[in-house]
């Protein structure tokens, strides 16, 4: 049995832990989650611990980024299982785990509302979503004060939302990123992905085929809006109820590319039944 890691569920414990890491001299990492962890977070953790950093998890279902009638409620929760699988699978030394008051408490009045690269994709569908990510992980970097803070492709724009937000706000952190884990059939790995049943899950795992695909097409010389076309076709055909996008941009601004020769990023959000799948590859 590996030792288990601790868990603080305060700001002030948090800051004790760090100060006592930083004493000894190591660089300190934070890997951002809302638990339910699978293989995609564990590598995060691995990356964040590159050159012996100490490694802070934090663990937190942000309300502020669900809108009413999103899965807050039924979003999977088992913070029991998630530190066992950090120590039996990563070098993490800190848990942060704070309740929902500790981060929002009575008076609570500030949000971080990003744009930029937060608008259209993502927030044409979730228009608060990027807000709550946002003020919580500006929280989450200034509680925490990390040198290097690791963050996923998986959630493309998340991730050029946060490095816009350092940059603009001048926090003094590397934001890091770590490639998409997939299963063997490419579908992501996605906390959310515990929804699918037998069926939907065979259907998820076109998503991954289908971009892939119309990447290829475009690459090898196809018009943009003409795979575009053809790759929402095909979505519709492998048993997806509905497409939110499937575009592509510009891998830094997210804008709409029209060079033919620039580099480009296919990104994806389709729902089958209640779950909603994103996605994204370089094309
Ligand atoms: P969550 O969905 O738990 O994801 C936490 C981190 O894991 C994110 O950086 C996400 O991009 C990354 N991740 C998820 N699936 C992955 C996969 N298959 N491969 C690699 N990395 C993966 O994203 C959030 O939480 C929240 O919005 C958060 C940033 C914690 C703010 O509340």
């Amino acid at each position: 049995m590996s030792e288990s890691v601790p868990v603080v569920r305060s700001v002030a414990a948090l800051r004790t832990a760090v100060a006592e890491a930083r004493r000894s001299g190591r660089g300190v990492a934070l890997v951002p989650t809302m638990g339910a962890l699978h293989e995609g977070h564990l590598s995060l953790c691995r990356i964040a611990a590159a050159g012996g950093r100490f490694v802070i998890v934090s663990i937190f279902v942000n309300p502020a980024q669900f809108a009413a009638g999103e899965d807050l409620a039924t979003y999977p929760r088992n913070e029991a299982d998630d530190v066992a699988k950090l120590a039996a699978g990563t070098t993490t030394q800190l848990v942060y785990a704070p309740a929902a008051g500790e981060m929002y408490p009575d008076g609570f009045a500030t949000t971080v509302i990003p744009k930029g690269v937060a608008e259209g994709l993502e927030t044409d569908f979730r228009p608060h979503f990027f807000a709550g990510v946002a003020t919580i992980v500006t929280k989450l970097l200034t509680q925490v004060a990390p040198d290097v803070a690791v963050f996923g492709e998986k959630d493309y724009q998340q991730l050029q939302v946060i490095k816009q937000l350092v940059r603009d706000l001048n926090l003094a952190v590397e934001i890091a990123p770590g490639p998409t884990v997939r299963e063997p059939d490419g579908l992501a790995l996605s906390s959310r992905n515990a929804y699918l049943d037998s069926r939907a899950r065979k259907i998820a795992g076109s998503l991954n085929v289908i971009m892939r695909e119309t990447g290829v097409a475009v690459a090898s010389g196809a018009g943009i809006d003409d795979a575009l076309a053809k790759g929402g076709s095909e979505l519709s055909k492998a048993g997806f109820d509905s497409i939110d996008y499937l575009e592509i941009r510009d891998p830094s601004t997210l804008r709409p590319v029209t060079d033919r020769a620039s580099p480009k990023r296919i990104l994806a959000a389709v729902r089958i039944a209640k779950t909603r799948l994103i996605d994204n590859m370089a094309v």
